[in-house]
C-alpha cells in the first residue's frame, strides 16, 4: 500500500487525475471504476478540465459505478446514476451506455447484483478503482461487517452513514434510502490498481484504522492492505492519526522519478 499524504484537496486530485492520464495513454480502452460522496470531486473537476483541454478522451473506456441507492425516484438528483452523470460522465466523452451502474429498477434486485459483477468481468476487469471512505470505515458501501470476500449485493446502511449522507438530503435522514446495493469487497479487489482520496479530521480515525489497523470486516476498507496495487491520497487531516507518518512523506520524498503511482 502506498500511502501519500498531501499538501491539499488540490494536489489529491492531481495526483488521482494523473494517474487516470496515465492509463488511458497506455490503454485507451481502459475500465474505469467511479465512485461517488464528495471525495472525488475535485478529481473530476480536474479530468473535465484535461478532456476540455484535449489532454484525454474517454472515448473507447467504460466504466462502472461502485455502489446505487434503492428506492429513490430514477430522475432523483441524489441517485448515484445521475450524481455520476452530472459530476464527470456528461463532461466528458464517453460513448453511449459506456458508463454502467447497478440497475436499481431490475424486478430482481439481487439477481442485478449477480448480473452486475458478471458484466464487470466481460468488460474486462476494472483497471483503476476510485474510491472515497466512509468515516466508520466503509468503502462503496461495504458496512461494517460485510464479508471481506463479498459480492455485489444489497447493503442496508448503518445509522452512521444515513445521518452521514442525510446532507445531500437537506440534512433530512428520513429522506435517505436505508438499502443500497453495491459492489462487495471482493468484486472490488479485483481492480487492478485502487487509488483511495480522504480529506478533512472526520476521516482520520478510518484512515488510521484502514492503514495500520488490522484487517477486519469492522473497518471494511482495511482489506486494501491485501491489494498488490493499492494507493492512498490522504490530506494532512486525514493523515494526522497515522503513526508512520514521517515514513510516508520520506518515501515520497523519495520516490524515484520513473515510478509513477
Ligand atoms: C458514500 C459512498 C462512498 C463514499 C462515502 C464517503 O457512503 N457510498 O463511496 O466513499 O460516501 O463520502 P464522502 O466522500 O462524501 O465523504
Amino acid at each position: 500500500m502506498e500511502v501519500i499524504i498531501c499538501e491539499n484537496t488540490q494536489q489529491i486530485a492531481a495526483k488521482a487525475a494523473e494517474a487516470i492520464a496515465v492509463l488511458l495513454k497506455s490503454k485507451p480502452r481502459a475500465v474505469i471504476g467511479l465512485a461517488t460522496g464528495s471525495s472525488p470531486l475535485s478529481l473530476y473537476d480536474q479530468l473535465a478540465a484535461m478532456y476540455q483541454a484535449g489532454d484525454i478522451s474517454f472515448a473507447q473506456a467504460k466504466a462502472f459505478m461502485l455502489d446505487e441507492y434503492i428506492g429513490l425516484p430514477p430522475d432523483h438528483p441524489e441517485g448515484y446514476r445521475n450524481v455520476i452523470e452530472r459530476e464527470i460522465a456528461s463532461r466528458v466523452d464517453f460513448a453511449p451506455g459506456a458508463v454502467q451502474g447497478p440497475d436499481f429498477q431490475a424486478p430482481d434486485l439481487a439477481k442485478a447484483c449477480v448480473e452486475y459483477d458478471a458484466a464487470i468481468k466481460a468488460a474486462g476487469g476494472i483497471d483503476l478503482q476510485i474510491l472515497g471512505i466512509g468515516s466508520d470505515g466503509h468503502i462503496a458501501f461495504n458496512e461494517p461487517g460485510s464479508s471481506l470476500s463479498s459480492r455485489t449485493r444489497i447493503k442496508t446502511l448503518l445509522p452512521q452513514t444515513v445521518a452521514d449522507n442525510a446532507r445531500f438530503f437537506d440534512g433530512d435522514e428520513a429522506a435517505v434510502p436505508k438499502h443500497v446495493m453495491t459492489q462487495g469487497l471482493g468484486t472490488i479487489m479485483e481492480a487492478r490498481h485502487l487509488v483511495l482520496m480522504a480529506m478533512g479530521s472526520g476521516k482520520a480515525e478510518a484512515i488510521r484504522q484502514i492503514v495500520e489497523g488490522p484487517v477486519s470486516a469492522m473497518w471494511p476498507g482495511s482489506i486494501m492492505q491485501f491489494h498488490p496495487h493499492a494507493t492512498v491520497l490522504v490530506d494532512p487531516a486525514a493523515g494526522a492519526k497515522l503513526a508512520l507518518a514521517d515514513y510516508y512523506r520520506f518515501a515520497d520524498a523519495h520516490k524515484p522519478s520513473w515510478e509513477s503511482l
